[in-house]
């Protein structure tokens, strides 16, 4: 069989932070740069794995045989081959060579995009086709399975289920997915700290911890039933009922910003972004002094209505909405003033919100 490419973007999260693994909402959307994924199929069985500069790796690994998790990059795709054979799908040897334009460590995730690619690339040659959320749900097997990073479904299916100029929005209890018309008027900023952010760290599983205690303590099954009347009225440890109140804010948040996105109001999705990054910073403290001061300086430019960190935090980007028209230049007084204070090199990406996974050929 001729070679294919498949193309998985990364992913903005624009409110519903930390979230998806409270049963929660999110708002998300696929952004204009990711991860292809050329490759056929081969029949000696081995897993050929390159990325563009690399060398080859080469993986015999047998359909019964124990996943070996590495630590590498390779985790992600060999990670996809295991959930994959794990829901009976029997997958053999095959080529993938990867070349990505998304930043590693950006709060992006490259990691998801590496994982969808290879899932629709695979769907492809091996001639299967599954529902988009049950590939999202296995790009999210592998990863919490294979790699060990305990994540929500977030990521996985911003990455597939995307519509150009459209914003996603995911109840992750029923993983019901709709897409939301973005207004014109308005782009958005990521703009990355220059400190790069590592998931496979303790503190995002450190924080799940947090809320499940959180909503054990509130006598719900998961933060998503509880209310900021409920949590008012319960007594809790200080450290719990911070983290409750980030989680119960965003939920509030995102449905809040899904009707305002309907009327067009971005100057108020805007204030609920700041209001988001404001909660992160005191009751999740998921975000940096990096990305705090980014976060200040994009709420004091012209043009920008509002700014929060993207993503799991600890590191990694912002994401700013920003009128179109004052995009460039806001972007680049940022961009310069944060070098200014910080001595880091803020990289700012201009987009739009752009169309989901698909495969480019064949
Ligand atoms: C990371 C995880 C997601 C989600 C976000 C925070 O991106 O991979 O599942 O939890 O953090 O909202």
């Amino acid at each position: 069989m001729s070679s294919i490419t498949s193309f998985a973007p990364g992913r903005v999260e624009l409110l519903g932070n930390h979230t998806d693994y409270n049963e929660g909402f999110v708002l998300s959307a696929s952004i204009p740069y990711g991860i292809r994924a050329t490759g056929s199929l081969r029949d000696d069985g081995v897993i050929c794995l390159s990325t563009q500069m690399g060398e080859w790796l080469h993986f015999e690994v047998a359909a019964d045989a124990p996943f070996v998790r590495r630590g590498e990059w390779t985790d992600y795709p060999l990670g996809v081959v295991g959930a994959l054979r794990e829901a009976g799908i029997t997958v053999g040897g095959f080529t993938a060579e990867y070349v990505s334009d998304l930043p590693p460590g950006a709060g992006l995730s490259s990691s998801a995009a590496m994982e969808v690619s290879t899932i629709i690339l695979l769907e492809k040659l091996l001639g299967i086709s599954l529902p988009g959320i049950e590939l999202a749900k296995l790009c999210r097997r592998a990863e919490n399975e294979y790699v060990g990073v305990q994540c929500g479904i977030l990521d996985q299916v911003s990455s597939l289920f995307g519509k150009q100029d459209h914003a996603i929005f995911l109840d992750c209890r029923k993983t019901k997915v709709e897409t939301i018309s973005f207004p014109h008027d308005v782009c958005l900023l990521l703009i990355q700290s220059g400190v790069p952010h590592a998931l496979v760290g303790g503190e995002y599983n450190e924080r799940r911890e947090h809320c499940f205690a959180a909503a054990k303590h509130l006598g719900v099954p998961f933060l998503r039933d509880a209310s900021s009347d409920l949590l008012a009225a319960s007594p809790l440890p200080d450290l719990e009922r911070r983290r409750a109140a980030h989680v119960i804010g965003e939920n509030e948040r995102v449905l809040q910003t899904v009707e305002l996105l309907e009327s067009g109001d971005v100057a108020a999705v805007g204030r609920l972004m700041s209001a988001s990054h404001e909660s992160s910073r005191v009751n999740f403290e998921n975000s940096t002094p990096s990305l705090d001061l980014l976060v200040s300086l994009a709420r004091a430019t012209a043009g920008v209505y509002g700014a929060r960190l993207t993503g799991g935090g600890f590191g990694g980007a912002i994401v700013a909405l920003v009128s179109r028209d004052a995009a460039d230049a806001a972007g680049a007084s940022i961009a310069a003033e944060y070098e200014r204070r910080s001595g880091h090199h803020a990289k700012v990406l201009k987009c739009d919100l752009a169309d989901g996974a698909l495969v480019l050929n064949g």
